[in-house]
């Protein structure tokens, strides 16, 4: 159990701060509410009362004796402002302490993410940008707002993440402090493939794999709040995308393999987590394959499909990293770490990110443990975590591969 502090400044999006406020009590947190006195124009504090169990005060008047504006920052495990107005941000870059919430950020010594949320203009403009700037240099984590629809018929990016996002990342940084989502992929355009291929056999039937794309969802969400511009090549994922993030839906390998390619246009890394299938039928029948029928099949006959992480890695420019995933079991041949070495050589990747899959222990769980090897003959161990923890571990591993004269 950690000790949460949710800050809550005044934007429509303040409703959505009571669903992250129960994502973190879910999770066994204790957890401190302080809105701004604009917040409270938007939720009631009886709101985040009832959900918290705790207290909520928005000025340094209440509770005196008990010096809340100090006590609350410094006893903090970790402080999340959802949403971060364009005010917010800009009096917690300015130093001030004009209320709870402010004057508990200024004695936080703990990580502090700030989840912004306006409309687009106030986003975009310099003077907010600034304050962005001057926050991250001082340590704290922003996550970029989400694109999409705004308070009025208007849409752009200045929308609140999903709260499950935004409870995912806080905690990424309770485990690994503020330094585990740096701003390290600013400017880097990625494109991440995710989820599994699914081969048609006739017009309902399909063969398939047990892929979840949760991994590649974390990839890009976690990518996405280190700064990169993130494109997702999904193979049959039913999840809503992350925020920040464009997705290019996909079903087979062939539609994989076109978007893949068109995507990794300008792109500094690409991603290949889907599981893509090495065979398809070898022909689709147009319609229904009926039992009892004339055209009753007795066997599957299957063709190759082609490599999509080879072609990558054959096609690529100077200075593209290229990442393969690779599940493994061992076996009399070879640990599967020996196995993996002799894939990441065949591939000719950048980097291999190696799932011990022996006890069935990767497919649709939420929990994960990579090694990530390096060509240059590294082994980078990303321990047991959440899936998010490990795509953090998995881009501290590519980042620090990364051409510095890259990126915009
Ligand atoms: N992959 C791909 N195209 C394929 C198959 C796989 O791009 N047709 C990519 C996967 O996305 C993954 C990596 O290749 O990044 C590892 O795939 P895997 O199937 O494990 O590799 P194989 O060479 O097929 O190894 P094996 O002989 O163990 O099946």
């Amino acid at each position: 159990m950690s000790r949460i502090v949710l800050g809550v400044s005044g934007g429509v999006a303040a409703y959505k701060a009571a669903l992250l406020l129960r994502a973190f009590t879910e999770a066994g947190h204790d957890v401190r509410v302080v809105p701004t006195p604009g917040a409270l124009h938007f939720v009631g504090a009886a709101t985040f009362e009832a959900l918290s169990g705790n207290p909520v005060t928005t000025d340094v008047w209440s509770d005196v004796p008990e010096v809340a504006h100090v006590r609350i920052g410094q006893t903090a495990d970790l402080v999340v402002v959802a949403p971060a107005t364009a005010d917010l941000l800009a009096r917690a870059a300015a130093g001030r302490a004009d209320d709870l919430l402010t004057a508990t950020l200024l004695t936080a010594h703990c990580p502090v993410v700030f989840v912004p949320a306006m409309h687009t203009e106030m986003w975009l403009h310099p003077a907010t940008q600034d304050n962005v700037a001057t926050l991250r240099r001082r340590g704290a984590v922003v996550l970029p707002p989400a694109v999409g629809r705004l308070t009025g018929p208007d849409s752009g990016p200045g929308r609140l993440p999903e709260p499950a996002d935004i409870a995912a990342l806080a905690a990424v940084v309770l485990d690994g402090g503020a330094g585990a989502l740096p701003q390290d992929l600013t400017g880097r355009r990625v494109v991440i493939s995710a989820g599994g291929t699914r081969e048609p056999l006739d017009p309902v039937r399909y063969l398939g794999n047990r892929s979840s794309g949760k991994q590649g969802w974390a990839l890009a969400r976690v990518a996405a709040a280190r700064g990169a511009d993130v494109v997702l090549v999904a193979a049959n994922v039913d999840a809503p995308a992350p925020f920040g993030v464009r997705v290019v839906p996909v079903g087979t390998a062939e539609e994989l393999r076109t978007a893949m390619h068109a995507e990794a246009a300008g792109a500094d890394v690409v991603v290949m987590s889907a599981a893509v299938a090495d065979f398809r039928p070898a022909g689709v029948a147009a319609t229904k394959l009926k039992k009892g029928s004339a055209g009753e099949p007795t066997a599957v006959e299957l063709v190759r499909n082609p490599d999509v992480l080879a072609e990558l890695v054959a096609g690529r420019p100077p200075g593209r990293l290229v990442v393969g995933f690779a599940a493994e079991t061992g076996d009399d041949d070879g640990d599967v770490l020996t196995h993996a070495r002799a894939k990441l050589a065949r591939k000719g990747c950048d980097l291999l990110v190696v799932n011990d899959v022996s006890a069935g222990q990767v497919f649709g769980r939420s929990e994960n443990a990579v090694v990530v090897l390096g060509a240059d003959g590294s082994a980078t161990e990303v321990p047991r975590g959440s899936k998010d923890a490990v795509a953090a571990g998995i881009w501290t591993a590519v980042g620090a591969r990364l051409d510095p004269a890259g990126g915009r």
